[in-house]
């Protein structure tokens, strides 16, 4: 569905061909093409068209040509405006994300299935971030979810680009391909995320983050286990089995391993897959409660991650990932405000509030993982308090941790991969207000710092491991609008900071 392409553009037959033009008031746009260059002579001098972000020019060169052989034999020709060339690597690289991503949304406007797109040569960024970049924006802004749409007249079904076919524009194309496989196999697995995030919470159960897991391990071969009910009991993990009480199907503790076979550092993610959040007994209230089929996305970018993971296979890095996964329901034998829990650990816990339930399934995986794994570092993910967006809106994913090496690396892969983090401040005050009269924590803190108390509860469970929590309660869905990602649908949100951050690792000083 993305190919690399050595024809000469102009020449290929294609349903849409995509040109890029940087903003310029004072010359031509840098486009490759003399003839799109004659096309664009007088929208250019009229100034309208300047190469402004999101700008469109179109035109059907075919039409144009009249009779004898078209200059260009694509249908429908595209010049894109990518706006005035940004400062800095990660603005430039949103630049064409957010570009790619507009290119993608016209073409599937006007229903074209073959699109060729030739990348532009940008000073100040290489070719093969050019190709990345560009890559993700088409496939991300090409995602599509119609599973359930059955009985849609056809004119009314959203549609989708089937091919994508990217020239070089005379950069180095060893480069531009190695961009174009980085690209895809973040996009696909963000896509990935979505899907599982896009089913509901019927569809997207425990078990099927289970099947996920086998599916992918048995495809790439990564290790695949999964703790059923029985071995929780065992081992103790009494924050999972209470939030599970409530409900008629079983939790899962997903595990997946990626393994270099070298002695190298281990990082281990954690993801919360409650797979339907009601609140429990401590209901939430109706309105907006069916967005509570999100609750999963944390564990959706971890096993996505590994799915890039799996395909890549690093060689700097041994990965784990645990998705502890159940929905948080209210039935008769549903936990209770007040009932006390003990988690894998031994740490006793008053569950004051049933709807803080996040961070009990977190606490007894983390608690399982950092013990069973002894990770170099830990990095969870969830959708884990609507503080984080009081506080960061939908524009910011939140960052706590206890380390300031990890906690840059993490926000420079976000900047570098087009999703944005801002950390949080913790500390014993914050710690003090998750203190309980009758246990050794009460799982909610009060009125103040909702999201930063939540990291302190699971701060309780990591011990001294470099560890960092992402919120991404406000960005796994309705995230800034983009180009490339709908503010309607979930985002993916994370999968691809992991998995920058995996591919950029370096080691964290001690
Ligand atoms: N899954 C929710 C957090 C959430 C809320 C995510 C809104 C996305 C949008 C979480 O389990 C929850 O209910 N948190 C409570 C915590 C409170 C009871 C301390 C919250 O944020 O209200
Ligand atoms: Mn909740
Ligand atoms: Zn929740």
């Amino acid at each position: 569905m993305i190919k690399l392409s050595r024809k000469d553009p102009d020449k290929t037959h294609t349903d849409l061909l995509v040109y890029f033009a940087v903003e310029s008031t004072t010359k031509m746009p840098g486009l490759q093409s003399t003839e799109v260059k004659k096309a664009l002579k007088q929208p250019w001098k009229e100034r309208d068209f300047s190469g402004k972000t999101d700008e469109l020019f179109f035109y059907y060169p075919q039409q144009i040509s009249g009779r004898g052989t078209p200059a260009v034999q694509a249908r429908r020709v595209l010049v894109v405006g990518l706006g005035e060339l940004r400062k800095g690597e990660s603005e430039l690289r949103e630049q064409l994300r957010i570009a790619a991503g507009t290119a993608a949304g016209k073409a599937r406007q006007l229903n074209a299935k073959n699109v060729s797109v030739v990348l532009p040569d940008i000073t100040g960024l290489a070719s093969a971030d050019v190709a990345e970049c560009a890559t993700e924006g088409l496939i991300l802004a090409n995602y599509l979810f119609v599973k359930y749409k059955k009985n849609v007249p056809k004119e009314d079904q959203p549609k989708q680009v089937r091919n994508f076919t990217l020239h070089d524009g005379g950069m180095n194309s060893r480069q531009v391909r190695k961009g174009m496989n980085l690209g895809k196999t973040a996009a696909l697995a963000a896509c990935a995320a979505r899907d599982m995030a896009n089913e509901p919470g019927n569809g997207w159960t425990p078990s099927a983050f289970a099947n996920f897991g086998r599916k992918l391990a048995k495809r790439t071969g990564l290790k695949c286990s999964v703790l059923e009910k029985s071995n929780m009991k065992k081992l103790g993990m009494g924050g999972i089995l209470g939030v599970n009480q409530g409900s008629s199907s079983p939790p899962k503790l997903v595990i997946l391993e990626y393994a270099t076979g070298k002695k190298k550092p281990t990082l281990m993610l954690v993801g919360k897959g409650l797979t339907f959040d009601s609140g429990g007994i401590s209901l939430k209230p109706a309105t907006g409660m069916q967005d509570m089929k999100y609750d999963m996305c944390g564990g959706a970018a971890v096993l996505a991650a590994m799915q890039a993971v799996a395909e890549e296979k690093p060689g700097n890095l041994n990965v784990v990932a645990l998705v502890p996964a159940t929905d948080n329901m209210s039935g008769s034998a549903a936990i209770k405000p007040g009932d006390i829990i003990t988690h894998y650990n031994g740490k006793t816990s008053e569950v004051v509030n049933t709807d803080a339930e996040g961070r009990l399934i977190l606490a007894d995986a983390l608690a399982y993982g950092v013990k069973k794994y002894k990770p170099d570092a830990v990095i969870d993910v969830a959708t884990l308090t609507g503080a984080v967006i009081i506080g960061l809106g939908h524009h910011h994913t939140g960052l706590l941790s206890n380390n300031d090496h990890l906690s840059k690396m993490i926000i420079a892969a976000g900047e570098k991969c087009g999703e944005p983090l801002w950390r949080l401040p913790m500390g014993r005050e914050y710690s003090k207000q998750l203190k309980s009269e009758v246990a050794d924590l009460k799982n909610i803190g009060g009125k103040g710092a909702g999201t930063i108390t939540a990291a302190c509860y699971l701060q309780e469970f990591v011990e001294d491991t470099p560890w960092a929590h992402l919120d991404i309660a406000g960005t796994a869905w309705g995230f800034t609008e983009k180009s490339y990602c709908s503010s309607k649908g979930p985002s993916g949100m994370s999968t691809r900071t992991l998995l920058t951050l995996i591919r950029n690792w370096k080691a964290l000083k001690s």
